[in-house]
C-alpha cells in the first residue's frame, strides 16, 4: 500500500470507506451480509494502516472510529445505561504481548488481576434490564448509545428469566437496577434444522445462523420469534453499585445462580502463557461448540482495574478480542494464467498478492473455468474476497466492483496450450472447460507424473512437482515409465540433488516396481478412475492382462463400475499411446502385482462397509478382509453377503441391503470374523 501516492491513498481511502460503511450498514442496520466479515475486517485492516500512514486522512466518520449502525426504526429506541463498547482485535501472540505492554504502562504487572477468558460468540448483542428482579426491558446494541427495544421479543426466548433467581448470594441483585448483557446466538444444529424445515417447506434458506438470530430478534411479530430456536448467553453483569461484581469470575458465577446461562468454559489465568495454551487449545475445539465462534475475548478479571484503564475510541483498554485466522480475506489479482491439467483441462488460475488466510499464505486461487471467470465478473487488477476451508484450494468468491480504478484487465481465455502451443478444443459445444488435446503435452505430463508418484498411487518418496519439473526440463524423462531407468548418475547432474538424495530418489523408485494392481491402475490417471474404482476393478479382474482384454460389457458389470467409466477404461487402454506406455513399464521390469484369492477364510465372501467404522479406517478394513481372501466392494449388489454397518449410516444403503436380502453385520461381527 506503501507505493501509493497521496492522491491514490485519498480515492482508495474514500472507496474503502464507502464499501465499509455499506457492509455494516447491511450487516447491523438491515440484518443482511454483503460479503462475510472476516472479508470486512480486511478491508478495515488495509484502511486503518492506509490511516496510519497518513494520519491526515482519518475522519471522525470514519468506519475505524465507531462501532454498528444506525437503528432501525420499526421498534421503539432506548437508551442504554452505559454505552455498549466494542472491543480490538489482536491476531497473534506479538499483539497480545504488545496488548499487555500496553496496559502495563498504566497499571503493574497486570497478569496480578488474572485474565479472563471467555469464548466470542457469533451472535446479536442484547442488554437486558430487569427492575426488582424482573425484566422491563431487552435493548439491542444499536450505536452503543441508543438501541431498539426489542422486549416482546426476547421475553419469549427460554433462557432469558423473565424473574431473577433468588439465593442467599443473589439477594443483593433483585433490589433496583440490574443489567446483563449478552448475546443472542442460534445453535448450529437448530439453524441447519430450521433450514431443512425451510427446504422441505420450498421457502428461502437462511445464509447464517448470526443473521438469522438478529433478523429472528428484530422481527416485529413476536410469535415467529417463538418457532425460532434462540439462546440466550450472558457475559457481563452489571450494577449501579460496581462494587457488588469485583470480578467478571465472580460476574459469571452470579449470572448462573441469577438463572442466566454463561460460558462454562469461561475461566482465569494468571499468565500470557497460559492465555495463549487456551487459545490454542480452542481453535481445534471449537468446531465442536455448539455456536459459531471467530475467537476469544481475554479481559482484567479485577473490574476496578478493568474500570480504571479506560476506553480508547470505541474499546476497552482491558479486554481485547483474540481473533483466529480468517478463512476469508481481501487481495488483489496480480495476473490470471491458464495451468492445464492431467487430462489437459485448462483452467484460468488468479495469481495473488500473497495473503494469510487460515492461517496460511495464499498466492494462487482456482478460477475453475473460462465461464466461472466471466459469471463473476474477475478481472486482473480487482480486489478479490479470497475463500479457503480447511485443505481446499483457495477460491475468489467474487471481485469488489466499487473498488475498481479502471485500469483492471479483462481475461481472455487464450485459444492455444500455453505450454505447447496446440489449439485448445472443447469436447461438447456446451462443455465448460477447454482442454489441451495433445497427450504428449509437457504440462500434461508433469501432472501425470506427480500424479502417479503422489500418495494414493504408487507413493514414490521425493517425487513432486519441484523434482519432476527439474527431472522434465533436463529431459531425463517424458513419461511416468521412464523414471524407472534413470539412474543416480544422472539426477545427480541436476542441481537440486545431492548423493544422499538422489541415491533415495532411485531406490524409492526401484522399490516400487511391483506396485500391487489397484494402485498402479489409479497412478495412471485414466479418466474417472478414482482409488475404490482401481481397488473394485483389481479386485474383480486380478490381472493387469484381463483387465486390458476386457469389453465395456465386462467392466459395466462390476460392482461399482458404470457405463461411463467402462467406456473409459477401454478408451484408456485402446490409444496407442498409451499402449507404447504400459510396454515401456513392462521392458523397465514394472510388473504390478496381480491379485491373488489367497484361500484364506472369508474366501468368496464379498463385503461392503457403510458408515463410520471406530476401530479402523474404511481403507484398513479393506485391506484387512482382502488379506483374509474376501473381497472389498465399494457398493451393494446382489452378490454381497455381508453389509457392515458403521455409524452415522444414511437410510437409503439400509434400505437397498434389505431389498436384497443382505446380511447385516456390526464393526463388533466384522471385527470376529477378522481376528
Ligand atoms: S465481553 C466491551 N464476551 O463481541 C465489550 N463479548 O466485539 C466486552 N461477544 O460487544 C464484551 N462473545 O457483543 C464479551 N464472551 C464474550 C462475547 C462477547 C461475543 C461480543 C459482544 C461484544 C463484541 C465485541
Amino acid at each position: 500500500m506503501s507505493n501509493l501516492t497521496l492522491e491514490q491513498a485519498v480515492e482508495r481511502v474514500k472507496k474503502l470507506r464507502a464499501l465499509i460503511d455499506d457492509y455494516r450498514y447491511h450487516y447491523h442496520v438491515l440484518d443482511e451480509s454483503i460479503m462475510s466479515e472476516a472479508a470486512a475486517d480486511s478491508l478495515k485492516h488495509e484502511l486503518s494502516q492506509l490511516e496510519e500512514l497518513y494520519p491526515k486522512l482519518v475522519t471522525a466518520d470514519s468506519p475505524t472510529q465507531r462501532v454498528a449502525g444506525k437503528p432501525l426504526d420499526k421498534f421503539k429506541r432506548a437508551s442504554h445505561s452505559s454505552r455498549m463498547l466494542s472491543l480490538n482485535d489482536v491476531f497473534d501472540e506479538t499483539e497480545l504481548q504488545a496488548w499487555q505492554t500496553r496496559i502495563d504502562k498504566l497499571v503493574a504487572n497486570p497478569a496480578q488481576y488474572g485474565y479472563f477468558m471467555d469464548i466470542k460468540m457469533d451472535g446479536f448483542a442484547c442488554a437486558l434490564v430487569y427492575q426488582d428482579g424482573q425484566l422491563v426491558q431487552a435493548i439491542t446494541r444499536g450505536d452503543g448509545f441508543v438501541g431498539e427495544d426489542v422486549t416482546v421479543n426476547v421475553r419469549t426466548l427460554d433462557s432469558v428469566p423473565l424473574t431473577l433467581r433468588q439465593t442467599k448470594n443473589t439477594a443483593p441483585f433483585l433490589q433496583g437496577r440490574t443489567e446483563i448483557r449478552g448475546e443472542i446466538v442460534m445453535y448450529k444444529a437448530d439453524f441447519d434444522r430450521l433450514n431443512k424445515d425451510r427446504e422441505k417447506a420450498g421457502l428461502p434458506l437462511f445464509a447464517n445462523p448470526r443473521n438469522t438470530a438478529a433478523g429472528t430478534v428484530r422481527q416485529l411479530d413476536p410469535a415467529l420469534v417463538v418457532s425460532r430456536p434462540l439462546r440466550f448467553h450472558a457475559y457481563d453483569l452489571q450494577r449501579d453499585n460496581p462494587k457488588e461484581v469485583p470480578s467478571y469470575s465472580k460476574a459469571y458465577e452470579l449470572l448462573r445462580e441469577l438463572g442466566v446461562y454463561a460460558n462454562k468454559v469461561a475461566t482465569v489465568v494468571n499468565d500470557l502463557t497460559s492465555v495463549k495454551a487456551f487459545a490454542d487449545e480452542w481453535e481445534e475445539k471449537r468446531q465442536k461448540l455448539p455456536f459459531n465462534t471467530d475467537g476469544l475475548v481475554i479481559k482484567i478479571d479485577d473490574r476496578a482495574i478493568y474500570e480504571r484503564l479506560g476506553v480508547v475510541g470505541k474499546a476497552p483498554r482491558a479486554a481485547v478480542a483474540y481473533k483466529y485466522p480468517a478463512e476469508q480475506s481481501t487481495t488483489k489479482v496480480k495476473d490470471i494464467f491458464v495451468s492445464i491439467g492431467r487430462t489437459g483441462a485448462a483452467t484460468p488460475v488468479a495469481m495473488l498478492e500473497p495473503v494469510v488466510v487460515a492461517g496460511s499464505t495464499v498466492q494462487m486461487a482456482t478460477l475453475h473455468n473460462e465461464g466461472e471467470v466471466q459469471r463473476k465478473d474477475i478481472r486482473i487488477g480487482d480486489t478479490v474476497i479470497i475463500h479457503k476451508a480447511g485443505d481446499i484450494i483457495p477460491e475468489v468468491v467474487e471481485p469488489l466492483v466499487t473498488l475498481r480504478t479502471g485500469n483492471e484487465k479483462v481475461f481472455v481465455m487464450p485459444t492455444h496450450c500455453p505450454e505447447c502451443n496446440t489449439v485448445l478444443t472443447k469436447a461438447k459445444a456446451d462443455e465448460a472447460v477447454w482442454r489441451c488435446p495433445n497427450v504428449a503435452c509437457p504440462a500434461r505430463s508433469q501432472k501425470h507424473i506427480e500424479h502417479f508418484a503422489s500418495k494414493g498411487a504408487l507413493d514414490i518418496e521425493g517425487l513432486g512437482e519441484k523434482n519432476v519439473v527439474a527431472l522434465l526440463e533436463a529431459k531425463l524423462i517424458a513419461d511416468q515409465a521412464d523414471i524407472y531407468n534413470l539412474t543416480t548418475e544422472q539426477v545427480l547432474a541436476l542441481d537440486r540433488f545431492a548423493e544422499i538424495s538422489a541415491t533415495k530418489l532411485v531406490t524409492a523408485i526401484a522399490a516400487k516396481k511391483n506396485p500391487p494392481l489397484a494402485r498402479f491402475l489409479f497412478g495412471l490417471g485414466i479418466r474417472h478412475v478414482g482409488t475404490q474404482t482401481a481397488i473394485d476393478l483389481a479386485n474383480h479382474f486380478l490381472t493387469l492382462d484381463k483387465l486390458q482384454e476386457a469389453t465395456i460389457e465386462e467392466l459395466a458389470a462390476v460392482d461399482g463400475v458404470g457405463e461411463v467409466v467402462a467406456e473409459a477404461v477401454v478408451a484408456w487402454f485402446e490409444d496407442p499411446q498409451n499402449q507404447r506406455l504400459l510396454e515401456k513399464f513392462e521392458k523397465s521390469g514394472v510388473q504390478p502385482q496381480s491379485v491373488t484369492k489367497q484361500g484364506g477364510p472369508l474366501e468368496g465372501k464379498k463385503f461392503v462397509v457403510t458408515g463410520t467404522l471406530e476401530a479402523m479406517g474404511r481403507e484398513q478394513a479393506a485391506d484387512k478382509i482382502r488379506a483374509l481372501g474376501g473381497t472389498f466392494q465399494s457398493s451393494i449388489g446382489k452378490d454381497t453377503d455381508y453389509l457392515v454397518v458403521g455409524a452415522n449410516v444414511g437410510a437409503s444403503k439400509l434400505a437397498k441391503a434389505d431389498k436384497l436380502g443382505t446380511t447385516q453385520i456390526d464393526e463388533q461381527a466384522l471385527l470376529k470374523m477378522l481376528a
